[in-house]
C-alpha cells in the first residue's frame, strides 16, 4: 500500500471518471498532490473523497496561463512533482463527435486543442516543476488504433499523443523523465452522458460491451491500477511506449 509513498502527483481532470480513479489509486498507495478541472463543485467533492491528500486546482488545460498556475500552486504546496498524469480530455462540452461530412473548422480546433495541444503544453508547463526522474503518463485511447464512427479527429489526436510518449521521452532523456501512454478501452465514466442521450445510454454501452473480448466494460480503478505501475519504480525500464488497458478491445476481434 505504499508504492507511491510521499510522491507528489498532479492529475489533470482528476475530478471525474478515469482521472478520479487514478487519484484514488495513487492516494491508496501513499501519494499526495493536486487534481485539476474546471468544475469547482466536482473538484470540491473529489478532494473530500480523497481525504484531503489532494488539493483541487481550477484550470482549463487549453489555457496556457491556467497551466502555469496549476504547477506553481502544486509545487508551492508540496515541493517538486514526481508524477504527472495528463488525463483531461475526451469530449468537448457541447460539441458532438461528428463525421467529416458535418465537422466544422472550429470543431476540429476545439478537439485538437483539448486532446493534443493542451496535453503537449501541460507537459511543457510542468517541466520547471518536475523532479528529474519523474514519470509522465499520457492518457491515450483504444480509439488511436481502431476507427469508430465520428471519431476520426479524436482518434487522430490520441494517436499523435501516443507518439508524444516516444518523442518527449527522447527530448527529456537528460533529465531521466519517462513519458509513457496509458490507453483505456471503454471505461464506465460520466463521459457517456456527455454525448449520448439518456434514453440511448444502455444501448450504446451494450454496443461497446459486445465488441469487448473481456465481456465487461472497464472501471476507472482498472486504469488507476495500471497508472500506479507506470508511476512507480517497478516500471523504471519502461520508457516511451504505450500500455493498453482495454479488455482486449484493440487487438482482438470477436466473431459473433
Ligand atoms: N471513458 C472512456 O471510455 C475512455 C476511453 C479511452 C480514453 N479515455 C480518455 O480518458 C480521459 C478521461 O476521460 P473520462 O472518460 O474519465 O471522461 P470524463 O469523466 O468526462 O472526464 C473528463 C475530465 O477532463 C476534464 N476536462 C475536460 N475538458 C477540460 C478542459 N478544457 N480543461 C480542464 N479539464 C478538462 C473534466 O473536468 P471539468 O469538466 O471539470 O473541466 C474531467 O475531469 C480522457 O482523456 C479521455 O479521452 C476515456
Amino acid at each position: 500500500m505504499d508504492k507511491l509513498k510521499n510522491k507528489v502527483a498532479v492529475i489533470t481532470g482528476g475530478n471525474s471518471g478515469i482521472g478520479f480513479g487514478i487519484a484514488e489509486a495513487f492516494k491508496n498507495e501513499g501519494a499526495k498532490g493536486a487534481i485539476t478541472g474546471r468544475n469547482q463543485n466536482t473538484l470540491n467533492s473529489s478532494v473530500k473523497a480523497l481525504n484531503s491528500n489532494f488539493i483541487g486546482i481550477t484550470g482549463d488545460v487549453t489555457n496556457i496561463n491556467d497551466l502555469e498556475g496549476i504547477f506553481k500552486q502544486t509545487s508551492d504546496r508540496f515541493g517538486e512533482i514526481d508524477i504527472l498524469v495528463v488525463n483531461a480530455g475526451g469530449v468537448v462540452d457541447g460539441v458532438p463527435l461528428e463525421t467529416i461530412l458535418d465537422i466544422t473548422e472550429d470543431n476540429y480546433d476545439q478537439y485538437m486543442n483539448l486532446n493534443l495541444k493542451g496535453a503537449y503544453f501541460t507537459v511543457k508547463k510542468a517541466l520547471p516543476y518536475l523532479k528529474d526522474g519523474a514519470s509522465v503518463i499520457l492518457i491515450g485511447s483504444s480509439a488511436a488504433h481502431r476507427a469508430y464512427p465520428g471519431m476520426a479527429i479524436y482518434g487522430a489526436a490520441k494517436a499523435a499523443l501516443i507518439h508524444f510518449a516516444k518523442g518527449l521521452s527522447l527530448d527529456l532523456l537528460s533529465r531521466k523523465i519517462r513519458v509513457n501512454a496509458l490507453s483505456p478501452g471503454t471505461i464506465e465514466t460520466p463521459v457517456f452522458t456527455k454525448f449520448v442521450p439518456e434514453n440511448q445510454l444502455s444501448q450504446v454501452k451494450q454496443t461497446w460491451l459486445d465488441i469487448t473480448p473481456s465481456n465487461r466494460l472497464g472501471l476507472p480503478s482498472d486504469i488507476g491500477n495500471a497508472a500506479v505501475f507506470l508511476a512507480s519504480e517497478e516500471s523504471s525500464f519502461i520508457v516511451g511506449t504505450e500500455i493498453l488497458s482495454d479488455g482486449g478491445l484493440t487487438n482482438m476481434s470477436l466473431m459473433k
